[in-house]
């Protein structure tokens, strides 16, 4: 996935400004940054969910989006535009999981729906997936039965259904009660493990520094700092990431008692 020069505006606010990002095969990059930053807003603007002021992004070299016709560059039809949305994994802060719908149903619907697969097909596929994320158990559950953690991993076993070339993650675990969030971040990490291409927003600093082989710091819409994570995380250059990152750790420890034992 390669991003050039994308640029978002909402009214007057420049939310994007000129982002740049580069995400190859395998690789995980985590994207960090203070509230409103326009962290959300790119994985939106990469999951083509809002339209681009200017830049372009490609998955497999393919324009997004777009399409060159006379010199000129054409939004492409909203069929071609859903063709390369399937090619992405997308996973919300918010589950929006099919509340009237069982487990099962919702990862087996837009395969069936969409994709036309024949519906054994789809339910193999599922269970297939539900077991990756530990819940091949919950199928015929109604989502609402299921925990915020339970629930956030059958989201991510359903954006898994269409077999994307990368997942984009806004901030999985930030809806969910603390003692949820290691299970989710543990189905993240398998991903990670297996080879997926992710670019996951998140406050899980500790998480991110340990999974995400390159992070990208985002402030007022550009890329402030961006490396390999250990580097970014250990050694911080801008003086913006310093002072965001202390604060963080600040808050991490004021918030999680037991990561006082990593304290001097
Ligand atoms: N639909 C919208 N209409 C108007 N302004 C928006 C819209 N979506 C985002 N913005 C603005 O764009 C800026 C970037 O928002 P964004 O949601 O991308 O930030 P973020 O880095 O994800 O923040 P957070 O950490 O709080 O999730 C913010 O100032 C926000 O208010
Ligand atoms: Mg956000």
């Amino acid at each position: 996935m390669v991003v050039r020069d994308l640029r978002k505006r909402f009214g007057d606010h420049q939310a994007l400004d000129g982002v740049s990002l580069e995400v190859g095969e395998g690789e995980v990059v985590a994207v960090i940054g203070p509230s409103g930053s326009g962290k959300s807003t790119l994985v939106r603007c990469m999951h083509q969910l809002e339209s681009i002021d200017g830049g372009a992004m490609y998955l497999d070299g393919e324009l997004l989006g777009y399409a060159a016709h006379r010199g000129h560059l054409r939004p492409l039809p909203d069929r071609r535009v859903a063709a390369q949305r399937r090619r992405m994994g997308m996973v919300f802060q918010q589950f929006n999981l099919f509340p009237h719908w069982s487990v099962l149903r919702n990862l087996t619907e837009a395969q069936v729906a969409v994709h036309g697969r024949p519906s054994g097909e789809a339910r193999e596929e599922a269970m297939r997936l539900l077991e990756r994320v530990g819940l091949a158990e919950k199928a015929h559950e109604h989502p609402r039965r299921l925990s915020g953690g339970q629930q956030q991993r059958v989201a991510i076993a359903r954006a898994l259904v269409t077999r994307p070339r990368i997942m984009l993650f806004d901030e999985p675990t930030s809806a969910l009660d603390p003692e949820l969030v290691d299970e989710v971040l543990s189905v993240v990490r398998d991903l990670a493990h297996g080879g997926m291409t992710m670019i996951i927003v998140t406050h899980e600093m500790s998480f991110a520094r340990e999974v995400a082989g390159r992070c990208v710091f985002m402030e007022k819409g550009r890329v402030v700092e961006s490396g390999a994570s250990r580097d970014l995380f250990d050694h911080p250059t801008s003086p913006r990431l310093q002072a965001f990152l202390s604060r963080f750790n600040r808050d991490d420890v004021h918030e999680r008692p037991l990561e006082k034992e990593s304290m001097p």
